[in-house]
């Protein structure tokens, strides 16, 4: 993958999601609607007012008014939604006896509605959704309907994922729903809605998707697959590099806006295959203190150093090169991991986190502490990381480098 629309045709490819992704996408929404043979009851699950001044608000309203199917809203999900949010969206579907369910803005929302959605049709309480696979476990050989999901920001890669997280205040910690059942079934992607973003929105969203692309190449553990493969990796990584300063310029560029969602789907295929290790395993420690992309991806070079130790893993650094080029005559994964970094850095707006206003020292404890309680996260890291001493070597590598 190198020419700048090869996304296009790998979008049109891909099987286990209809993607499209161009501006003015919220029309193929009113086609498959009007193809439906019996009319549809929808619920719409939406943020707060970045709706509105991404313009996608309006779209939405113009098109129920147009084609006049039944609707119901539920809206002002916030970031990082917890089991409430969830239950309200749940509620919503009860009420109205939703025959669709569409999701429009970031990738909490999109999570919030997949996560919803699951428990209403399989009639389980969502904690009953947490841990890996449950839903097809309790249902084998059923199939349950699927969302359609229009994300606003470029970044989690939600609209393709089998993931949902969810938070939970009575544990005090964000967990995780992973089953194929969750998949949205079609992704409309607008690059238009990104806009109205803010640069350090943006940023945050643009390095989370990066993060997702490099923690998946990172993943010796992980065989390529037809979709998740080593190659599409660096080519969404590369256009997040070319493409982030651009938008930064100018925030209107919706060329190069397209890029960086296209960047952040891929990312999303990409982990759909081949999960994210121990700087997203990091960045839940984090939740509503740091934006989750500027959490994950400056706790990446950290734990990147830590990996190249594996053969495996400096090889597939090696892959980065060109993209995080160094001026050094003979380039080391050393060296490419410390242009990431500075990359990294630049955009998160802070050298380190701990240069963060929000860090204090026992955020190092923490994270070690609740890494120990997420095997799955621990499992898919390329160098071996046991429960038993996951919170002494996370730690170690944490205060060494902060
Ligand atoms: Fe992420």
């Amino acid at each position: 993958m190198n020419s700048d629309q090869d996304y296009i045709e790998l979008f049109e490819h891909y099987e286990p999601v209809c993607i499209d992704l161009a501006p003015g996408v919220l029309t193929d929404l009113s086609a498959e609607f009007l193809l439906s043979e019996d009319k549809p009851v929808v619920t719409f699950v939406t943020g707060g007012n970045s709706l509105t001044k991404s313009g996608a608000r309006a779209d939405m309203t113009n098109m129920v008014l147009h084609y006049e199917f039944e609707s119901r809203l539920v809206c002002d999900i916030p970031a990082e939604p917890d089991l409430d949010d969830v239950a309200r969206i749940i509620d919503a579907l009860k009420q109205s006896k939703c025959s669709e369910v569409v999701a429009i803005g970031g990738g909490s929302v999109l999570d919030a509605a997949k996560a919803a959605w699951a428990a209403y049709q399989t009639g389980l309480d969502v904690t009953e959704l947490f841990g890996s696979g449950r839903i097809s476990e309790k249902f084998p050989g059923k199939e349950f309907k699927r969302i359609i999901a229009i994300p606003t920001t470029a970044g989690t890669g939600s609209e393709v994922t089998p993931y949902a997280n969810i938070v939970d205040r009575a544990a005090g910690v964000k967990r995780l729903i992973a089953d194929r059942q969750i998949v949205p079934r079609m992704a409309l992607i607008d690059p238009y809605y990104g806009r109205s973003m803010s640069n350090s929105l943006t940023a945050a969203t643009a390095l989370d998707a990066l993060t997702h692309n490099i923690e998946a190449l990172l993943n010796t553990g992980s065989p390529e697959t037809k979709f998740a493969t080593n190659s599409n990796a660096v080519y969404a990584v590369r256009l997040i590099r070319d493409n982030l300063p651009l938008v930064f310029r100018d925030p209107n560029d919706v060329n190069a806006r397209e890029r960086l969602c296209a960047a952040a789907t891929i990312g999303g295929m990409m982990i759909a295959d081949r999960p994210t290790s121990l700087p997203h395993l990091g960045s839940f420690s984090f939740y509503g203190q740091v934006p989750h992309g500027i959490a994950a991806s400056m706790l990446l070079p950290p734990f990147w150093r830590y990996y190249l130790a594996e053969k495996a893993v400096a090889e597939r650094t090696m892959l980065l090169a060109d993209v995080f080029p160094s001026k050094a005559k003979q380039k080391t994964p050393e060296d490419v991991v410390n242009a990431a970094a500075a990359f990294i850095a630049k955009y998160a707006g802070a050298p380190k986190l701990s240069a963060l206003p929000c860090f204090d020292a026992a955020m190092v404890d923490r994270i070690a502490a609740d890494a120990v309680k997420n095997p799955m996260k621990l499992a898919s890291a390329p160098r071996p990381v046991s429960p038993d001493n996951a919170a002494e070597i996370i730690s170690g590598i944490l205060k060494k480098e902060l």
